[in-house]
């Protein structure tokens, strides 16, 4: 064979989307999109993990979506910012599922409106932030890399946001960050058949931003939108579904934003 020709190790299936047997952990998913995420991905079949730091909470989501979805559910809780957590997760998730085909990072921590300015951040807020939304997805894909190469194949998904390209405090620093550990682990894993992309979303419509985002604040920003409304969990799950799926089996190292059209002047 010509050292070109393409040399595929996964199904060449064109666009068919099928989760059945697929493994898919979500982290941060016991509330809020991860939650949505993990309920959407159980619905077309996936058996699913659960995992959070919020162990509890985490147990309960897991409960609430097998009793309406035909995929299997556990739940794990999880510090993504703590390595001996995450290692058990990878392990928790082999030993009970079999393998690991895809790794949504979606654990984040934002919002905190009183900490938007870089200048008055406090040191320890810093380590928190780019603790779990840089590192912790850092440490997931470390922890499952193992099993995705013996694998030759995977799928990792790292939630970014709109926040990337918008003075955000700490909070878009590390989604930055996230994109560029996402373009640099694509290079490394590229070779053993892992695709890792990021998704960042704009504003959605969501408990969380209910919860932290004043009424102001968002309505400015659906006015900066093309589509002239919030997303959905479900606007941002086409993307995610899409990135897991076998049509996009060469795709990778790049940041898809999806926020309705924002202009936020790359
Ligand atoms: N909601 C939005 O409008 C929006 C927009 C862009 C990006 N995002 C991103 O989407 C993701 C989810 O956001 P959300 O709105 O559902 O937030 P959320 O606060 O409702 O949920 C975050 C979840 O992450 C968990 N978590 C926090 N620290 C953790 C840790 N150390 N280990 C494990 N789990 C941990 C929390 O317990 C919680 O369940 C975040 O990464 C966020 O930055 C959200």
């Amino acid at each position: 064979m010509l050292p070109w020709r393409c040399d595929a190790t996964e199904p060449e299936r064109g666009g068919v989307v099928d989760f059945d047997g697929r493994v898919v952990i979500v982290t941060g998913a016991a509330r809020g999109l991860g939650r949505e995420y993990a309920s959407f991905f159980a619905t077309e079949g996936a058996s699913v993990v659960v995992a959070d730091i919020a162990a509890d909470a985490a147990t309960a989501t897991a409960a609430d979506i097998a009793l309406t979805t035909k995929g299997r559910l556990i739940a794990v809780g999880v510090d993504v910012a703590d390595p001996t957590s995450t290692v058990a997760l990878a392990e928790r998730t082999v030993a009970e599922l079999g393998r690991v085909d895809v790794l949504v990072n979606n654990a984040g921590i934002w919002g905190d409106l009183e900490r938007m300015s870089l200048i008055d951040t406090p040191d320890a807020y810093w380590d928190t932030v780019m603790g779990v939304n840089v590192k912790g997805a850092l440490l997931c894909t470390q922890a499952v890399a193992p099993t995705m190469r013996r694998q030759r194949s995977g799928r990792i998904i790292n939630i970014s946001s709109m926040g990337a390209y918008m003075p955000s405090g700490v909070y878009g620093v590390s989604k930055l960050a996230l994109n560029q550990l996402t373009y640099a682990l694509a290079s490394e894993l590229g070779p053993d058949g892992i695709t890792v992309n990021a998704v960042a979303p704009g504003a959605i419509d969501n408990e969380a931003t209910q919860r932290q985002v004043p009424p102001a604040g968002m309505e400015k920003m659906i006015a900066g939108t093309f589509m002239k409304r919030a997303g959905t969990a479900s606007d941002v799950f086409g993307m995610i579904r899409y990135l897991a799926s076998d049509a996009a089996a060469w795709v990778t190292g790049q940041t898809f934003l999806v926020n309705g059209g924002f202009n936020t002047r790359l």
